[in-house]
């Protein structure tokens, strides 16, 4: 079955000590233990494993933000989808701009790392997005058809796959494209994923970048807008359900 909409996930990134995370999941899992749709967490890696059992008795989705693209070896430092498996994730974060920029991830180790996860049963949230400089040059479809093109998991179907736009000037700056702009991308993201995935209509496209209880509603009811991957705003339980019951949750 594909994922109960409206799908919205929130990508913590390097922020949470235990002690707010437990308290921050623990409001979650009070409002709806058993969401609607598709609510998920995705705490940084020391917290995967005290957050999934915190919310083990709820449908709360626990995911990483990364994973390594092979199974165990000598990388020091890195942690691997089993890895993730292993303490009660359900899910990861791959190819996040913050990996491709800051890190040098390219599409074909996105995919790699996008195949590891399925081959652990994770479900796989795949970002792509444009920067700043190739969305005033007019590249901003290019970039994306190249990006989905080189970094689609073999492998991905609407079970297992959520494909999130995230344009990366959009990202912790508080601006967002338009509407119209949004529609294109989504338009043009649902086409590829049609073509390119089996059951591509209905993988979940999300968008993500400077999602916020005030602009959620607008965004979410976009055709083709099955959700938000949401960064700083998912850090706040009031926040973070809001923007989820703006998209129809409940
Ligand atoms: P913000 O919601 O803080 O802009 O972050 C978006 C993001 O990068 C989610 O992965």
């Amino acid at each position: 079955m594909p994922l109960a909409r409206p799908v919205v996930l929130g990508n913590w990134k390097m922020n949470g000590l235990k002690a707010d995370a437990l308290a921050l999941v623990g409001r979650l899992a009070a409002r709806a233990a058993h969401p609607s749709g598709t609510l998920g967490v995705f705490p940084p890696a020391t917290l995967v494993g005290p957050v999934a059992q915190r919310l083990s008795a709820s449908r709360i989705l626990v995911g990483g933000q990364d994973c390594h693209e092979a199974e165990s070896g000598a990388f020091t430092g890195s942690i691997s989808a089993a890895m993730l498996a292993d303490v009660g994730a359900k899910a990861v974060i791959v190819g996040h701009s913050e990996r491709r920029h800051g890190l040098g991830e390219d599409d074909a180790l996105v995919k790699a790392k996008a195949e590891a996860a399925l081959a652990q049963g994770l479900l796989v949230v795949l970002c792509i997005g444009e920067t700043e400089g190739e969305y005033l040059a007019g590249e901003r479809d290019a970039v994306l058809t190249r990006q989905l093109d080189g970094s689609l998991p073999d492998g991905g179907t609407a079970e297992n796959l959520v494909v999130a736009y995230e344009p990366v000037w959009a990202i912790g700056t508080g601006r967002t494209p338009s509407q119209e702009e949004i529609k294109e991308t989504h338009t043009l993201l649902r086409a590829l994923l049609v073509e390119r995935v089996a059951g591509g209509a209905d993988v979940a496209l999300l968008y993500g970048g400077s999602v916020k209880a005030e602009n959620a509603a607008d965004i979410m009811a976009m055709a083709d807008v099955d959700g938000a991957l949401v960064g700083g705003a998912s850090l706040d339980a009031d926040s973070f359900w809001s923007i989820y019951t703006a998209g129809g949750g409940a």
